[in-house]
């Protein structure tokens, strides 16, 4: 697929995905929603990529919500198609296989907070700004903000955040646990860089299943989410990563996985 709205590179095992959109705030048409899910689909696919970071162009924006212009004159039908998309984008990202780092290099705000929130991982630079301003606008977040920060950040702060359409800054981020890390604009990546490497150096169908199992685990029983754990970890004694890992750390070396 060619895209117009994105970028999509590789670099060695890191994938990164950047909303290219950058005179709109890298806002979210549903044009760049269908790009974002194409764009999943081929990193999801592709074995040699085993995190993928996810960032917007420029130095101002991560991504500042849904593209109002587009959705203005939108009728309650194309607004649940709308909100249908977005909701694919979120699901493609939770239950990829491989892990999920948010860059967010400035706003993110709607749309693109609830894009943050999908990800595994959010690292902020410090002049990211994040937020739900939809009730602003006269809408409520649409691509599982309601739902997604609460579970981050809990129901009374997702709950004042959402109300009030408040912008909040990356250290107010950090402290009430919306993102994960903070770093200057310009080594934003290079933290994206460390954390993915660290992971692509274990073994790719064990973080695919620790993914997995944290993931279902968050809306099952505790006695299904536990039993599914230790399913998973049985299955994964079938694998060849499983014998390769062991015998490298006996034979006190380093592992070389395969994915299999
Ligand atoms: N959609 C479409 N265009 C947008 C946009 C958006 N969400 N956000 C910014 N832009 C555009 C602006 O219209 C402007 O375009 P022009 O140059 O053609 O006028 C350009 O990006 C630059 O924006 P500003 O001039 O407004 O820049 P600023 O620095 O003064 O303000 C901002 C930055 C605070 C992020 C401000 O642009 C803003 O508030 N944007 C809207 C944020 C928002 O409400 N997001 C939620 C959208 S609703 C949603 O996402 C629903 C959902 O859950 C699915």
């Amino acid at each position: 697929m060619t895209y117009t709205h994105i970028r999509v590179d590789r670099e060695g095992s890191l994938g990164i995905i950047t909303v290219a959109r950058e005179k709109a705030l890298n806002a979210l048409s549903s044009q760049v929603l269908a790009e974002l899910s194409a764009a999943a689909f081929e990193l999801e696919n592709d074995v040699d990529v085993r995190v993928v970071a996810l960032t917007g162009a420029g130095d101002k924006a991560f991504v500042a919500g849904a593209d109002i212009g587009e959705m203005q004159e939108m009728s309650p039908r194309a607004a649940a198609g709308l909100s249908a998309m977005g909701n694919s984008v979120g699901r493609a990202i939770e239950s990829s296989s491989k892990p999920w780092i948010a860059a967010v290099n400035g706003f993110a705000l709607g749309g693109g907070c609830e894009l943050a929130l999908a990800c595994d991982f959010i690292y902020a630079s410090t002049n990211a700004r994040l937020g739900q301003p939809e009730v602003k606008l006269g809408v409520i977040p649409g691509f599982g903000g309601t739902q997604r920060l609460s579970r981050r950040v809990g129901v009374a702060k997702a709950r004042e955040l959402v109300y009030t359409g408040d912008m909040i800054g990356a250290e107010e981020a950090l402290r009430i646990g919306l993102v994960d890390k903070v770093v200057a604009p310009d080594q934003l990546m290079a933290a994206v860089r460390d954390i993915a490497a660290r992971i692509a150096a274990n073994g790719p169908l064990a973080v695919a299943e620790c993914k997995r199992v944290i993931q279902v685990g968050q809306s099952i029983t505790l006695d299904a989410a536990l039993l599914l754990e230790q399913q998973s970890f049985a299955q994964l004694f079938d694998s060849a990563d499983q014998k390769e890992g062991m015998a490298a750390f006996l034979g006190k070396r380093k592992a070389e996985f395969k994915g299999r």
